[in-house]
């Protein structure tokens, strides 16, 4: 089975994608790899930090690897908090301290509609290539459910009834940006 190492340290991250991988690639995350690093996500756009990530790892242990950035767009919001969602609400990447920001901007907004947004860099033999998964929904007005992580409580799908965070993972997979990007990478790794 081919190798390739993900660049990330979200746990939840890395079992949704080998949940989508069904075994046809190992996984490695970076504590796996032996790469004890938080690697920064400095630029303004998702595209840009992804391939930050993929190419850190590339040039740390020259393995084919593949990062991945994701932001929640809010229409209302001019897109935040877009690029900034995990530090919406300060430096401590504090998930309930975000949801709550979140809820206290869109206070009395009509429209909540929402996506979220995950670009994935892949490093293939020296090469990068992007891909784009898209998940449009909207924002509750109170957070619902225990599962999943991030905006996760906040977040329903568009012709769904549930928030993320109130589904199993094979069903937020049914939804999920982060799949929808998996699922063009693998197409693409398979024609390789
Ligand atoms: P990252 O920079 O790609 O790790 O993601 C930025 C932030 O977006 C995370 O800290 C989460 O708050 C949020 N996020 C990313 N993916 C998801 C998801 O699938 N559900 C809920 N929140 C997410």
């Amino acid at each position: 089975m081919q190798k390739l190492i993900f660049a990330t340290n979200n746990t939840h991250k890395a079992e949704e994608i080998r949940s989508v991988l069904e075994g046809r690639f190992t996984i490695t995350t970076l504590k796996e790899a032996g790469i004890d690093m938080d690697i920064p996500e400095p630029f303004d756009t998702l595209e840009e930090n992804a391939r930050k990530k993929a190419a850190t790892v590339y040039h740390l242990t020259g393995i084919s690897c593949f990062g991945e950035d994701t932001g929640l767009e809010t229409n209302t919001l001019n897109g935040e908090p877009g690029v900034k969602s995990a530090r919406y609400a300060g430096e401590e990447r504090d998930f309930a301290a975000n949801i709550e920001k979140l809820l206290d901007q869109l206070k009395g907004k009509t429209d909540r509609t929402a996506r979220f947004r995950t670009v994935i860099s892949l490093i293939l033999n020296g090469a990068e290539h992007q891909f784009e998964g898209i998940c449009e929904g909207s924002i509750t007005v109170q957070p619902r459910g225990e599962k999943g992580f991030g905006y996760d409580p906040v977040f329903i799908p568009h012709n769904a009834s549930r928030t993320f965070a109130e589904m199993s993972l094979p069903e937020k997979n049914q939804y999920s940006h982060r799949k929808k990007a998996m699922e063009q990478l693998i197409q693409f790794l398979i024609t390789q």
